[in-house]
């Protein structure tokens, strides 16, 4: 096993783990917040009255972090993290996507951002994770584009309040995750299926992406990081011959190039995916001027590789699935572990010669997992996590050595949460959840970060020190 020291990755590197705010702060309708899209998703059903997540969970309390944010970033510190990514929810800063702020949803970031700061954690603050107001899908959501308007107003909102003490932003989480699964596939909120809907949506937030800087910029009373994340990740063909190339061409131009490249100023990758031709439509003159954006740093999020369909079928059948080689190791979630993956997706966007700065900020695995009590304490092994990190960690450090500026590396996730469809049955946490009790426990993968990291929370002569109370 790739032996790991943190001084290969300098003194500036960036350790940190990573949440999102509708996975684990509850209080889904507290203080003033509105419904976003996300409530409304996990309280309704699906198609025939069918559950539409695991369990029929919601994230109405999750891991109650918004009640318990202080002791979490208590967690972040004593694992010797020197980062905490969160994500801001818009419906509780503006309960119905513009106008009137809710003061009182401000005001509970504004704590989460001081505490950040007296635990010596750099807060690295997400825009958008997902959790779009329900009052904004009602008038269209990302598929109207005055979208872009209503977007930049809350980001100007968040970044006057907060950015005198947060300096590293990103505008977006994952816009393929949220547009393909929420207006494509209708498998996440808000539920929507269509082509139309997703190739508006998709340029929607094409621009958006870079107003939203432009509006952070803008807003900021500080000189700040602004960059924004995206879902990444090697598409392999199916099978061979000119059918099975046409069908993973078009599959990485939607999954690696789609959200990518109008921001860098490069025309959309129509010609190699079909399913593309309908963004021509939402397409306005001066939106390519529009879309382009420096980023201050690109976030790169890898999982896993993907496949790519056997047969080009333009429509849906452009969409990759994920690979289940049982011949490589599987998360709970079947997804293939594929270290090398991290290392072809940050080669990819460092040949762009674009961007200056990149970070790793989600990258994790889930497995299942129990406490178990020793004379010691409890105790939570997850030595194939441990392992996962290390083997990803190594492929970063290879990729650095190459000259791939990479300078930072979030793990997903802090702790256990709620993994949308999947609900609470996915365990990506370096940090176990009791959701019958709340209790935390930090896993052995915490421990063996705090080790590498100089955490408290590391095994001293085998003591079980740094597990927070209930
Ligand atoms: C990413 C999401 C994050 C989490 C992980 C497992 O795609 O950004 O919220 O669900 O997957």
């Amino acid at each position: 096993m790739a032996e790991i020291s943190s001084s290969e990755f300098g003194d500036d590197f960036t350790w940190g783990v990573a949440t999102a705010a509708h996975q684990i702060e509850g209080a889904w309708d507290t203080d003033g917040k509105g419904p976003s899209i996300w409530d409304e998703f996990t309280h309704g059903r699906g198609p025939l009255g069918l559950h539409r997540i695991k369990d029929d969970a919601t994230a109405d309390v999750a891991t109650d972090s918004y009640h318990r944010y202080t002791e979490d970033i208590a967690l972040v510190a004593a694992m010797g993290f020197d980062a905490y990514r969160f994500s801001i929810s818009w419906p509780r800063v503006m309960p119905d996507g513009t106008g009137a702020v809710n003061q009182a949803g401000l005001d509970y970031y504004s704590r989460v951002v001081d505490a950040c700061l007296a635990a010596g954690v750099e807060p690295w603050v997400t825009l958008y994770h997902w959790d779009l107001p329900a009052a904004l899908e009602r008038r269209g959501g990302w598929t109207n584009r005055e979208i872009i308007g209503w977007f930049s107003d809350y980001v100007a909102t968040v970044v006057a309040a907060l950015g005198d003490r947060v300096r590293h932003w990103m505008v977006f989480n994952e816009p393929l995750s949220f547009t393909m699964l929420g207006y494509l596939l209708g498998a996440h909120a808000p539920g929507r299926r269509g082509r139309n809907a997703f190739c508006a949506a998709s340029h929607h937030v094409n621009l958006a992406t870079a107003e939203g800087v432009r509006s952070a910029r803008a807003a900021t009373p500080q000189p700040a990081s602004i960059g924004t994340t995206q879902y990444l990740s090697p598409v392999l063909a199916s099978g061979i011959g000119p059918l099975a190339g046409i069908a993973e061409r078009s599959a990485d131009a939607l999954v690696n190039r789609l959200f990518l490249e109008p921001n860098l100023g490069l025309d959309y990758p129509w010609d190699d995916c079909r399913l593309l031709a309908g963004v021509k439509r939402h397409v306005r003159d001066g939106d390519d001027q529009l879309a382009t954006i420096d980023l201050d740093f690109l976030g790169v999020q890898y999982y896993t590789r993907l496949r790519a369909p056997w047969l080009p079928i333009p429509g849906i059948w452009t969409i990759p699935h994920f690979g289940q080689d049982r011949s490589c190791e599987l998360t709970s979630m079947g997804w293939e572990v594929r270290p090398e993956g991290l290392g072809m997706v940050l080669d990819r966007v460092h040949s762009y010669g674009a961007f200056d700065r990149v970070v790793v900020t989600e990258s994790g695995a889930s497995f299942d997992e129990h406490v178990v009590t020793t004379p010691a304490g409890d105790r939570v092994p997850d030595n194939r996590r441990i392992a996962y990190f290390q083997r990803h960690l190594a492929e970063l450090r290879a990729a650095r050595d190459r000259g791939v500026p990479v300078e930072g590396y979030f793990c997903w996730s802090l702790l256990d949460n709620f993994e949308w469809t999947f609900g609470y049955r996915p365990r990506f946490g370096l940090v176990h959840v009791d959701y019958e009790t709340q209790r935390r426990t930090i896993k052995d993968s915490g421990r063996w970060f705090a080790a590498l990291l100089g955490g408290s929370a590391a095994d001293r002569n085998g003591s079980a020190e740094g597990n927070s109370a209930e």
